[in-house]
């Protein structure tokens, strides 16, 4: 099968990560934590996961002319991603992200944008004829909305599927819901997109009817361990997630998103796409990382053919 054409638009950091049994109060000092660092970055993030998931990804990113966007330049090579539309900033440094992982593989990100916030839609539109030769594009919101917006008027206007996950979690504007095919908020998004405090299957489908009722034409909401509500105009279905023991839940939903664009544009139908996106995002997080915790095709296919086999590593019938 030719690998779909997929075009991610967003952000990339370098992720400056402390592993320490738990996340530090505000005035309070831990020790005993462990310091690495990894790519991350929810554009990069996702345009990884794609590609390693089986898409033809070209990736359009704002980095710095200094070591941190070199090093992630050179690791979207690696991931066999084209790197034609990257833009080199003269002045902003890259973004960096300083992350704790707790014990638990819960985390607590702050993020210093750099080059990120100079994504311009000047550059996307550069992009004009990869985004019209797409099967999808893909965005998240850690770079300008006028980006976000430029992109998905191009991509309506070039009748391609315009996917975004609204992470992290802000205020988005009618007439960009408007023109989103799939929204892929997780709980907190969802809230602050629709007020509705989602915690249960029943506050999630009102939630995602609200964001549809305002336009968006399909709404996944991503629930962690349990699952993801899939609603669409004829079908509302909490699809279960996998039981694993967390070990860092960073890019969990980078991983799902870049997953599921690569099922969607493969053809497969949305609830099977949900499932290969929640069976990646599952094994992402026995892994410590973002960038490389992204599985490959073969991980996750083994995962879904265990769970079908009726493997124990299935979260719930
Ligand atoms: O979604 C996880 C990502 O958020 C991290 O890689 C970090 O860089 C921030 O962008």
């Amino acid at each position: 099968m030719a690998r779909p054409k997929i075009l991610v638009i967003g952000s990339s950091n370098t992720d400056m990560i402390i592993q320490i049994e738990r996340i530090p109060q505000p005035g309070e000092t831990i020790l005993g934590g462990e310091f690495t660092t990894a790519s991350g970055g929810k554009g990069a993030n996702q345009a990884v996961a794609a590609a390693r998931a089986g898409g033809d990804v070209t990736f359009v990113t704002r980095v710095g002319r200094d070591m941190f966007g070199e090093k992630a330049v050179a690791g979207f090579v690696e991931a066999g991603i084209n790197v034609q539309y990257v833009t080199r900033d003269p002045a902003a440094p890259s973004g960096v992200a300083l992350i704790f992982v707790a014990r638990d593989g819960e985390n607590s990100i702050a993020v210093a944008g750099g080059a990120n916030s100079r994504l311009s839609p000047a550059e996307v539109r550069r992009a004009k004829r990869a985004i019209a030769g797409a099967s999808a594009v893909l965005m998240q919101l850690e770079t300008p909305l006028e980006t976000v917006q430029a992109a998905a008027e191009l991509a309506v206007g070039a009748k391609v599927r315009f996917i975004l996950n609204p992470a992290p979690a802000r205020v988005l504007p009618e007439k960009l819901l408007k023109l989103v095919a799939i929204l892929t908020p997780n709980e907190t998004e969802a809230e602050q997109l629709t007020g509705i405090a989602v915690t249960d299957e029943a506050t999630a489908s009102r939630a995602a009817e609200q964001l549809r009722a305002r336009g968006v034409g399909t709404v996944i909401l991503t629930m962690g361990a349990g699952g993801a509500f899939v609603a669409t105009a004829s079908t509302r279905k909490l699809v279960r997630g996998y039981r694993v023991k967390a070990v860092d839940t960073t890019a969990a939903g980078d991983v799902f998103n870049g997953a599921l664009t690569v099922a969607l544009s493969e053809g497969r139908s949305l609830l099977e796409a949900v499932r290969f996106a929640n069976a990646a995002a599952a094994i992402s997080v026995t892994r410590l990382g973002a960038q490389p915790s992204a599985p490959d095709r073969k991980q996750i296919e083994l995962l879904l053919a265990k769970s079908q086999a009726g493997s124990p590593r299935r979260s719930r019938p």
